[in-house]
């Protein structure tokens, strides 16, 4: 008998797991999908002349391995770029090119969880972290972010919950699945606190430019100490899901902690290279202003603030509006009619179409949620509530 090894039995990813429900469904209904947060299914496009450089890059013979850490000039934009961001000074080599943030939060949750140490994850969070942490035989510890506090992150649990096993404090804002943005004050206090317990914060800043109020802090500009690892990507502001590229940047400026680097690096070179021509065309994306992710904030903007009219208007569902991202995570009351939030999310599916994920994927602080995205146009945003509200008053007869 073929023995399957136990850290992946446990694994979940319940944004996608939903899929093949779905799918079933699919066959006899339109299916509405607002499970997966790709803008590249909506109407959000792949700009043209990034386009035409990953083609030019192929055609032009770039189509061999590249340098495990990336290609630098690719790597010298992206340290000009978090110069301008966060006002932060990053060396050449302090930049790995990744197959997207997931490879990023692959290879620091395999540097920095084992068994017997722990990361801090914000509860609820993107499922990928908790996966992770679980794949590489350690813990993901969620912090609870406060919802009666607009999702900020509460700063007595973070604290409790720091033990001798933690190695890593993880922080995501704009958050997914809340879309709500970290206080700078509270970024603050978690950075000093990483910094008392001298554990490196690792940053998910895949949001930081899909923002509607407020501006992003980004944890580094707030510390000359602290190191953090910050990770960004293509595949949302520059809508190019599907090429898979992002980066991590190490930020370490009294360099307490280079065995870190040293050792990502080790996995960055076992996986060989990120793609080669992806990369040769987010050069082009990074030398020119990114009007496009201004367009796409705009216009998001007008879809959030239709999907929280719409999902405030419903009774027995409630939401806090987003700062940033494109997710909402409105909060349902079971009321005895269903046995928690997966049943929930999976029985709409069935009467309506309508694609959610449960809250619960994201974590224990997730139940009695679900996830949707505003990435559709408006006219099918109001076909999706329409038939929610219709099922919702429907359960409640
Ligand atoms: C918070 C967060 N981090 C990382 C990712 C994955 O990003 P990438 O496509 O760069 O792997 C996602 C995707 O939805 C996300 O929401």
């Amino acid at each position: 008998m073929v023995k399957i090894a136990d850290r992946v039995k446990t694994l979940e990813y319940a944004i996608r797991d939903v899929t093949r429900k779905a799918r079933e469904i699919q066959i006899n209904r339109r299916v509405h999908w607002l499970n997966i947060g790709d803008p590249c299914l909506f109407d959000f496009k792949t700009p043209k002349y990034i386009i035409e450089a990953l083609a030019k890059a192929a055609y032009d013979g770039k189509n061999y391995y590249a340098d495990s850490l990336g290609v630098a000039e690719l790597r010298r934009l992206i340290i000009e770029s978090e110069r301008k961001k966060s006002r932060i000074d990053i060396p050449l080599d302090n930049i790995i090119i990744t197959s997207g943030v997931s490879e990023g939060i692959m290879f620091t949750a395999g540097t920095l969880v084992q068994p017997g140490l722990e990361m801090l994850l914000p509860g609820p969070c993107y499922s990928t972290y908790i996966s992770y942490c679980k794949f590489f035989g350690g813990k993901g510890v969620e912090y609870r972010l406060a919802e009666e506090d607009d999702w900020n992150p509460d700063i007595d649990d973070f604290r409790n919950k720091i033990t001798d096993k933690t190695n890593a404090i993880m922080v995501s804002s704009p958050n997914n699945p809340t879309g709500k943005m970290y206080k700078k004050k509270t970024m603050k206090e978690i950075v000093d606190i990483a910094g008392e317990y001298d554990l490196p914060v690792i940053s998910d800043e895949i949001y930081d430019k899909i923002v509607y109020d407020g501006e992003f802090t980004h944890p580094a500009s707030l510390t000359k100490d602290v190191p953090v690892i910050g990770m960004n990507g293509f595949s949302k502001a520059h809508m190019s899901t599907g090429w898979r590229l992002g980066y991590l940047y190490f930020y370490d400026p009294e360099n307490k902690v280079p065995e870190i680097k040293e050792n990502i690096e080790k996995l960055a070179r076992s996986r060989l290279c990120a793609n080669t021509p992806a990369q040769y065309a987010a050069i082009e994306a990074f030398k020119r202003p990114r009007n496009y992710t201004k367009t796409m904030v705009k216009k998001l903007e007008k879809r959030r603030d239709y999907t929280y009219k719409r999902i405030k208007e419903i009774e027995h569902i409630d939401c806090i509006k987003p700062d940033g991202a494109f997710y909402m995570f409105p909060k349902i009351e079971l009321n005895g009619l269903w046995k928690d939030d997966k049943e929930f999310v999976l029985d709409v599916l069935e009467n309506t179409g309508v694609c959610f994920v449960y809250g619960s994927g994201f974590g224990d602080y997730g139940k009695d949620h679900f996830r949707t995205t505003f990435l559709p146009p408006i006219a099918d945003l109001g076909e999706v509530y329409e038939k929610l509200e219709t099922y919702m008053k429907a359960k409640e007869k």
